[in-house]
Protein backbone atom coordinates (compact mmCIF):
# COMPACT_ATOMS: atom_id res chain seq x y z
CA UNK A 1 0.00 0.00 0.00
CA UNK A 2 1.28 3.19 -1.33
CA UNK A 3 1.53 5.70 0.96
CA UNK A 4 2.75 9.70 0.31
CA UNK A 5 4.53 11.60 3.13
CA UNK A 6 5.07 15.28 2.15
CA UNK A 7 8.00 17.05 3.54
CA UNK A 8 9.29 13.82 4.21
CA UNK A 9 12.97 14.32 4.39
CA UNK A 10 11.81 17.02 7.34
CA UNK A 11 12.83 16.17 10.78
CA UNK A 12 9.45 14.40 11.75
CA UNK A 13 8.33 13.35 8.31
CA UNK A 14 12.01 11.06 8.23
CA UNK A 15 10.95 9.37 12.05
CA UNK A 16 7.89 8.47 9.82
CA UNK A 17 8.93 7.35 6.42
CA UNK A 18 11.68 5.21 8.42
CA UNK A 19 8.32 3.60 10.78
CA UNK A 20 6.36 3.20 7.68
CA UNK A 21 8.81 1.42 5.78
CA UNK A 22 9.43 -0.88 9.11
CA UNK A 23 5.42 -1.88 9.06
CA UNK A 24 5.42 -2.86 5.29
CA UNK A 25 4.40 0.21 3.18
CA UNK A 26 5.35 1.46 0.03
CA UNK A 27 6.71 5.17 0.66
CA UNK A 28 6.67 7.97 -1.61
CA UNK A 29 8.46 11.63 -0.39
CA UNK A 30 7.71 14.95 -1.42
CA UNK A 31 10.22 17.35 -0.40
CA UNK A 32 11.19 20.78 -1.82
CA UNK A 33 14.33 20.53 -0.04
CA UNK A 34 14.01 24.27 1.22
CA UNK A 35 13.99 23.12 5.06
CA UNK A 36 15.78 19.69 4.61
CA UNK A 37 18.77 17.95 2.89
CA UNK A 38 19.07 15.16 0.14
CA UNK A 39 21.13 13.18 2.69
CA UNK A 40 17.94 12.96 4.77
CA UNK A 41 17.34 10.25 1.92
CA UNK A 42 20.49 8.16 2.67
CA UNK A 43 20.17 8.32 6.42
CA UNK A 44 16.60 6.69 5.57
CA UNK A 45 18.40 3.61 3.46
CA UNK A 46 21.09 3.25 5.84
CA UNK A 47 18.53 2.71 8.45
CA UNK A 48 15.66 0.26 6.79
CA UNK A 49 17.75 -0.63 3.71
CA UNK A 50 14.54 0.41 1.36
CA UNK A 51 14.71 3.34 -1.13
CA UNK A 52 11.50 5.06 -0.83
CA UNK A 53 10.15 7.39 -4.07
CA UNK A 54 11.19 10.64 -4.15
CA UNK A 55 10.07 13.52 -5.74
CA UNK A 56 11.27 17.35 -5.33
CA UNK A 57 8.90 19.36 -5.99
CA UNK A 58 7.56 22.50 -4.88
CA UNK A 59 4.02 21.97 -3.67
CA UNK A 60 2.97 25.63 -4.30
CA UNK A 61 2.77 24.62 -7.63
CA UNK A 62 -0.67 23.68 -8.25
CA UNK A 63 -0.49 21.81 -12.22
CA UNK A 64 2.98 19.48 -10.12
CA UNK A 65 0.87 18.75 -7.09
CA UNK A 66 -2.17 17.66 -10.11
CA UNK A 67 0.50 15.63 -11.80
CA UNK A 68 1.96 13.73 -9.16
CA UNK A 69 -1.26 11.96 -8.26
CA UNK A 70 -1.86 11.35 -11.79
CA UNK A 71 1.56 9.75 -12.09
CA UNK A 72 1.06 8.10 -8.22
CA UNK A 73 -2.69 7.30 -8.45
CA UNK A 74 -2.20 3.88 -6.38
CA UNK A 75 -1.22 6.80 -3.29
CA UNK A 76 -3.96 5.63 -0.45
CA UNK A 77 -3.10 7.66 2.12
CA UNK A 78 -1.28 10.87 2.43
CA UNK A 79 0.59 12.23 5.49
CA UNK A 80 0.82 16.29 4.76
CA UNK A 81 4.13 17.61 6.93
CA UNK A 82 5.44 19.84 4.46
CA UNK A 83 4.84 23.13 5.88
CA UNK A 84 6.70 26.00 7.10
CA UNK A 85 7.58 26.42 11.23
CA UNK A 86 9.10 29.19 12.30
CA UNK A 87 6.98 31.13 14.83
CA UNK A 88 9.03 33.79 14.41
CA UNK A 89 9.40 34.02 10.87
CA UNK A 90 5.95 33.99 10.17
CA UNK A 91 5.06 37.32 12.00
CA UNK A 92 7.50 38.78 10.23
CA UNK A 93 6.39 37.09 6.83
CA UNK A 94 3.12 36.21 7.12
CA UNK A 95 1.75 35.80 3.53
CA UNK A 96 4.84 33.15 2.70
CA UNK A 97 2.84 31.27 5.92
CA UNK A 98 -0.39 31.24 4.43
CA UNK A 99 0.68 30.40 1.07
CA UNK A 100 3.13 27.36 1.90
CA UNK A 101 0.81 26.19 5.01
CA UNK A 102 -2.72 26.63 3.44
CA UNK A 103 -2.28 26.79 -0.47
CA UNK A 104 -0.66 23.86 -0.60
CA UNK A 105 -2.85 21.90 1.83
CA UNK A 106 -5.97 22.68 -0.50
CA UNK A 107 -3.96 21.45 -3.45
CA UNK A 108 -4.05 18.23 -2.08
CA UNK A 109 -7.01 18.24 -0.53
CA UNK A 110 -8.32 18.54 -4.21
CA UNK A 111 -6.45 15.47 -5.43
CA UNK A 112 -8.02 13.65 -2.39
CA UNK A 113 -11.63 14.51 -3.68
CA UNK A 114 -11.60 12.73 -6.97
CA UNK A 115 -10.11 9.74 -4.97
CA UNK A 116 -12.57 6.37 -3.98
CA UNK A 117 -11.26 6.60 -0.61
CA UNK A 118 -8.37 8.62 1.00
CA UNK A 119 -7.04 8.99 4.50
CA UNK A 120 -4.94 12.20 5.50
CA UNK A 121 -3.08 12.72 8.22
CA UNK A 122 -2.21 16.45 9.21
CA UNK A 123 0.44 17.43 11.37
CA UNK A 124 -0.98 20.11 13.84
CA UNK A 125 0.34 21.50 17.14
CA UNK A 126 -0.67 22.44 20.47
CA UNK A 127 -0.14 26.32 19.33
CA UNK A 128 -3.42 25.80 18.38
CA UNK A 129 -4.58 26.48 22.07
CA UNK A 130 -2.06 29.44 22.83
CA UNK A 131 -1.94 29.66 26.21
CA UNK A 132 -4.40 27.02 27.45
CA UNK A 133 -6.58 28.07 30.52
CA UNK A 134 -6.18 24.52 32.44
CA UNK A 135 -3.49 21.70 32.65
CA UNK A 136 -3.30 19.31 31.13
CA UNK A 137 -4.36 20.43 27.96
CA UNK A 138 -7.62 18.01 27.08
CA UNK A 139 -8.66 18.42 22.92
CA UNK A 140 -11.90 20.18 24.58
CA UNK A 141 -9.53 23.00 25.64
CA UNK A 142 -10.54 26.21 23.66
CA UNK A 143 -9.10 26.66 20.56
CA UNK A 144 -7.96 30.46 20.91
CA UNK A 145 -6.68 33.09 19.23
CA UNK A 146 -3.28 32.30 17.30
CA UNK A 147 -0.36 34.09 18.74
CA UNK A 148 1.34 33.94 15.37
CA UNK A 149 0.37 33.42 11.55
CA UNK A 150 2.70 29.92 11.60
CA UNK A 151 -0.07 28.94 14.78
CA UNK A 152 -2.70 30.42 12.57
CA UNK A 153 -2.53 28.24 9.60
CA UNK A 154 -2.79 25.36 11.88
CA UNK A 155 -5.67 26.69 13.26
CA UNK A 156 -6.78 27.30 9.62
CA UNK A 157 -5.66 24.31 8.21
CA UNK A 158 -7.82 22.07 10.66
CA UNK A 159 -11.09 24.03 9.63
CA UNK A 160 -10.11 24.04 6.01
CA UNK A 161 -10.07 20.00 6.87
CA UNK A 162 -13.23 19.58 9.01
CA UNK A 163 -14.95 21.39 6.51
CA UNK A 164 -13.57 19.17 3.44
CA UNK A 165 -14.22 15.89 5.31
CA UNK A 166 -18.10 16.63 5.75
CA UNK A 167 -18.95 16.19 2.42
CA UNK A 168 -16.39 14.64 1.41
CA UNK A 169 -17.62 11.05 3.40
CA UNK A 170 -14.41 9.29 1.05
CA UNK A 171 -12.03 10.98 2.54
CA UNK A 172 -11.10 9.97 6.64
CA UNK A 173 -8.61 12.45 8.17
CA UNK A 174 -6.76 12.83 11.61
CA UNK A 175 -5.00 16.07 12.27
CA UNK A 176 -2.23 15.54 15.03
CA UNK A 177 -1.80 17.92 17.65
CA UNK A 178 2.28 18.02 18.43
CA UNK A 179 3.57 18.97 21.47
CA UNK A 180 7.58 19.32 21.77
CA UNK A 181 8.95 17.07 19.22
CA UNK A 182 12.96 16.09 20.63
CA UNK A 183 15.29 13.97 20.09
CA UNK A 184 16.60 11.29 16.98
CA UNK A 185 16.60 7.83 15.75
CA UNK A 186 18.71 5.55 17.84
CA UNK A 187 20.97 4.79 15.39
CA UNK A 188 21.83 8.86 14.99
CA UNK A 189 21.48 8.25 10.63
CA UNK A 190 18.70 10.81 11.09
CA UNK A 191 17.54 13.70 13.54
CA UNK A 192 17.12 17.61 13.54
CA UNK A 193 18.68 19.50 10.78
CA UNK A 194 17.88 22.96 12.05
CA UNK A 195 19.15 25.28 9.37
CA UNK A 196 21.23 28.57 10.85
CA UNK A 197 20.87 29.55 14.65
CA UNK A 198 18.18 26.54 16.17
CA UNK A 199 15.06 28.42 17.14
CA UNK A 200 14.01 25.07 18.86
CA UNK A 201 15.31 24.54 22.79
CA UNK A 202 16.86 21.18 22.41
CA UNK A 203 19.24 21.96 19.20
CA UNK A 204 20.79 25.20 21.05
CA UNK A 205 21.53 22.98 24.05
CA UNK A 206 22.94 20.00 22.40
CA UNK A 207 24.93 22.84 20.03
CA UNK A 208 25.83 24.27 22.93
CA UNK A 209 27.20 20.98 24.47
CA UNK A 210 29.32 21.02 21.40
CA UNK A 211 30.68 24.10 21.63
CA UNK A 212 29.71 25.56 18.39
CA UNK A 213 27.42 27.66 20.26
CA UNK A 214 29.14 29.67 23.07
CA UNK A 215 25.79 29.57 26.17
CA UNK A 216 22.43 29.26 25.43
CA UNK A 217 19.90 31.89 26.48
CA UNK A 218 17.08 31.06 28.99
CA UNK A 219 14.44 32.89 27.98
CA UNK A 220 13.06 34.47 31.12
CA UNK A 221 12.77 32.75 34.80
CA UNK A 222 9.98 34.70 36.06
CA UNK A 223 7.01 32.75 35.12
CA UNK A 224 4.60 31.43 38.01
CA UNK A 225 6.07 28.53 37.54
CA UNK A 226 7.88 26.59 40.04
CA UNK A 227 11.14 27.12 39.12
CA UNK A 228 10.43 30.07 37.08
CA UNK A 229 10.85 28.94 33.58
CA UNK A 230 8.63 28.12 31.15
CA UNK A 231 6.69 24.01 30.94
CA UNK A 232 6.60 22.17 27.78
CA UNK A 233 5.50 18.67 27.06
CA UNK A 234 8.62 17.24 25.08
CA UNK A 235 7.53 13.80 22.87
CA UNK A 236 10.41 11.59 21.78
CA UNK A 237 10.27 12.08 17.68
CA UNK A 238 10.04 8.22 17.55
CA UNK A 239 7.19 8.04 19.72
CA UNK A 240 5.74 11.07 17.59
CA UNK A 241 6.04 8.48 14.39
CA UNK A 242 4.81 5.87 15.99
CA UNK A 243 1.14 7.56 16.52
CA UNK A 244 1.32 8.52 13.00
CA UNK A 245 1.66 4.74 12.13
CA UNK A 246 -1.05 4.25 14.29
CA UNK A 247 -3.28 6.81 13.31
CA UNK A 248 -2.73 5.73 9.82
CA UNK A 249 -3.94 2.29 10.29
CA UNK A 250 -6.51 3.32 12.56
CA UNK A 251 -7.65 5.18 9.17
CA UNK A 252 -7.31 2.88 6.67
CA UNK A 253 -9.25 0.11 8.97
CA UNK A 254 -12.13 2.68 8.73
CA UNK A 255 -12.24 2.48 12.83
CA UNK A 256 -12.23 6.34 12.36
CA UNK A 257 -16.49 7.11 14.20
CA UNK A 258 -16.33 10.33 12.40
CA UNK A 259 -14.15 10.99 9.57
CA UNK A 260 -12.03 14.14 11.15
CA UNK A 261 -10.76 13.83 14.78
CA UNK A 262 -7.83 15.34 16.26
CA UNK A 263 -5.46 13.84 19.02
CA UNK A 264 -3.17 15.48 21.48
CA UNK A 265 0.27 13.93 21.16
CA UNK A 266 2.28 13.89 24.15
CA UNK A 267 3.68 12.53 26.84
CA UNK A 268 1.88 14.15 29.16
CA UNK A 269 4.68 15.18 31.83
CA UNK A 270 5.33 18.62 31.65
CA UNK A 271 9.10 20.07 31.93
CA UNK A 272 10.84 23.23 32.71
CA UNK A 273 13.39 24.65 30.82
CA UNK A 274 15.80 24.27 33.80
CA UNK A 275 14.46 20.72 34.28
CA UNK A 276 15.63 19.73 30.56
CA UNK A 277 18.98 21.32 31.19
CA UNK A 278 19.66 19.14 34.24
CA UNK A 279 18.31 16.30 32.67
CA UNK A 280 20.72 16.97 29.66
CA UNK A 281 23.63 17.71 31.81
CA UNK A 282 22.73 14.32 33.76
CA UNK A 283 22.70 12.13 30.70
CA UNK A 284 25.49 13.22 29.07
CA UNK A 285 28.02 14.40 31.94
CA UNK A 286 28.45 17.62 30.44
CA UNK A 287 28.16 20.98 31.90
CA UNK A 288 25.88 23.31 29.87
CA UNK A 289 26.66 26.90 29.61
CA UNK A 290 23.82 29.12 29.99
CA UNK A 291 22.67 32.40 31.19
CA UNK A 292 19.08 33.90 31.94
CA UNK A 293 17.95 36.36 29.17
CA UNK A 294 14.26 38.12 28.84
CA UNK A 295 11.21 36.21 28.20
CA UNK A 296 10.49 35.82 24.77
CA UNK A 297 7.52 37.27 22.89
CA UNK A 298 5.05 35.01 22.08
CA UNK A 299 5.93 31.76 24.30
CA UNK A 300 3.28 30.22 26.62
CA UNK A 301 3.91 30.11 30.22
CA UNK A 302 3.01 26.20 30.29
CA UNK A 303 1.57 23.45 27.57
CA UNK A 304 1.67 19.74 28.51
CA UNK A 305 -0.91 17.19 26.81
CA UNK A 306 -3.79 15.40 28.73
CA UNK A 307 -3.57 11.98 26.90
CA UNK A 308 -6.18 10.08 27.76
CA UNK A 309 -8.19 9.92 24.09
CA UNK A 310 -4.52 9.13 22.15
CA UNK A 311 -4.32 6.48 24.72
CA UNK A 312 -7.39 4.88 24.51
CA UNK A 313 -8.86 6.28 20.97
CA UNK A 314 -5.86 5.81 19.58
CA UNK A 315 -4.27 3.14 21.76
CA UNK A 316 -0.69 5.06 21.64
CA UNK A 317 1.25 5.69 24.77
CA UNK A 318 4.61 7.46 24.59
CA UNK A 319 7.24 5.06 25.44
CA UNK A 320 10.31 7.17 26.07
CA UNK A 321 11.41 9.57 28.83
CA UNK A 322 12.83 12.95 28.79
CA UNK A 323 16.22 11.79 29.74
CA UNK A 324 16.24 9.04 26.64
CA UNK A 325 14.89 11.87 24.37
CA UNK A 326 17.94 13.76 25.18
CA UNK A 327 20.58 11.48 24.80
CA UNK A 328 19.53 10.77 21.51
CA UNK A 329 19.63 14.21 20.49
CA UNK A 330 22.90 14.71 21.90
CA UNK A 331 24.16 11.34 19.87
CA UNK A 332 22.94 12.52 16.51
CA UNK A 333 24.88 16.08 17.50
CA UNK A 334 28.05 14.83 18.29
CA UNK A 335 27.82 12.75 14.91
CA UNK A 336 27.08 16.17 12.83
CA UNK A 337 30.50 17.31 14.11
C1 LIG B 1 10.69 25.53 24.24
C2 LIG B 1 10.96 26.30 25.52
C3 LIG B 1 11.32 28.65 25.17
C4 LIG B 1 15.01 28.25 22.87
C5 LIG B 1 7.61 25.86 19.04
C6 LIG B 1 6.36 25.98 18.21
C7 LIG B 1 5.71 24.63 18.10
C8 LIG B 1 6.71 23.67 17.53
C9 LIG B 1 7.91 23.57 18.46
C10 LIG B 1 6.77 23.55 15.14
C11 LIG B 1 10.25 27.65 25.58
C12 LIG B 1 12.59 27.99 25.70
C13 LIG B 1 13.85 27.98 23.60
C14 LIG B 1 16.11 28.88 23.52
C15 LIG B 1 14.85 28.93 25.56
N1 LIG B 1 7.13 24.13 16.25
N2 LIG B 1 13.79 28.31 24.90
N3 LIG B 1 15.99 29.19 24.84
O1 LIG B 1 8.27 27.55 21.41
O2 LIG B 1 7.46 25.57 22.82
O3 LIG B 1 7.25 25.49 20.35
O4 LIG B 1 8.48 24.90 18.52
O5 LIG B 1 6.10 22.61 14.94
O6 LIG B 1 4.59 24.72 17.26
O7 LIG B 1 5.46 26.84 18.87
O8 LIG B 1 9.49 25.31 21.37
O9 LIG B 1 11.85 24.68 21.59
O10 LIG B 1 11.28 27.02 20.76
O11 LIG B 1 10.90 26.43 23.15
O12 LIG B 1 14.77 29.22 26.77
O13 LIG B 1 17.19 29.15 22.91
O14 LIG B 1 12.37 26.60 25.57
O15 LIG B 1 11.12 29.92 25.78
O16 LIG B 1 9.88 27.89 26.91
P1 LIG B 1 8.09 26.08 21.58
P2 LIG B 1 10.96 25.87 21.65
Amino acid sequence: MKILVTGGLGFIGSHVVVKLQEQGFDVVIIDNLSNSDIKVLDGIIAITGITPEFEQLDLREKPAVSDFFKKHSDVRGVIHFAASKAVGESVENPLLYYENNIGTLVYILQELQKKEQACFIFSSSCTVYGQADQMPITESAAIKKAESPYGNTKQIGEEIIQDTCRVNPNIKATALRYFNPIGSHESALIGELPIGVPQNLVPFITQTATGQRAELSVFGDDYPTPDGTAIRDYIHVVDLAEAHVAALKRLLANQQATNFDFYNVGTGKGSSVLEVITAFETVTKKKLNYKIVDKREGDVIQAYADTTKVNNVLGWKAKYSLEEALFSAWKWEQKQL
